[in-house]
């Protein structure tokens, strides 16, 4: 059983009602069911947390430290293209992590082509709307209990 810590930043709590058209219809309170449904499946619990501010998601990066928290889900949102303050705290928290964004940053503006957090993360899971979650949450289970397993597990 893994703990996971699942982080959504800036104006992701308007999922379903935000551009629809870029995000899709499905709202975060959806994703955190679906994604702890799936978690309890797999026998693994989620704590999912949202915020506006970059202060409170650094706060809750340096707790984390102490928390046991065995993986990360990610979606840094608009912090993705601009948070250095964000990615260090990413950084000195240590848990391994997957970046997630609903929508493919490839194909919109160049701006949102930098990212300041993909070199550090474990994969991403860029453009396939809400399932991106779910389907980072079985890769995640699927590393760690290859990790479990050791280097010649399977
Ligand atoms: C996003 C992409 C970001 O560029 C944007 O600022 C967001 C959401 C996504 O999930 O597609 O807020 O991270």
């Amino acid at each position: 059983m893994a703990k996971f810590l699942v982080l959504n930043g800036p104006n992701l709590n308007l999922l379903g009602e935000r551009e629809p058209g870029l995000y899709g219809d499905t709202s975060l309170g959806e994703i955190e069911l679906e994604l702890a449904q799936e978690a309890r499946s797999l026998g693994h619990t989620v704590d999912a947390r949202q915020s506006n501010a970059e202060h409170q998601m650094v706060d809750w990066l340096h707790a984390a430290r102490s928390e046991n928290f065995e993986f990360m889900l990610l979606n840094p949102a608009a912090f993705t293209h601009t948070s250095v303050a964000l990615r260090d705290a990413v950084s000195v928290c240590g848990i391994p992590f997957i970046e997630i964004h609903l929508s493919n940053i490839y194909a919109r503006e160049p701006f949102r082509k930098t990212s300041y957090f993909s070199d550090l993360a474990v994969g991403v899971v860029s453009g396939l709307g809400a399932q991106g979650y779910l389907l980072a949450l079985k890769a995640a289970d699927k590393l760690l209990g290859q990790t479990r397993a050791g280097p010649s597990g399977h």
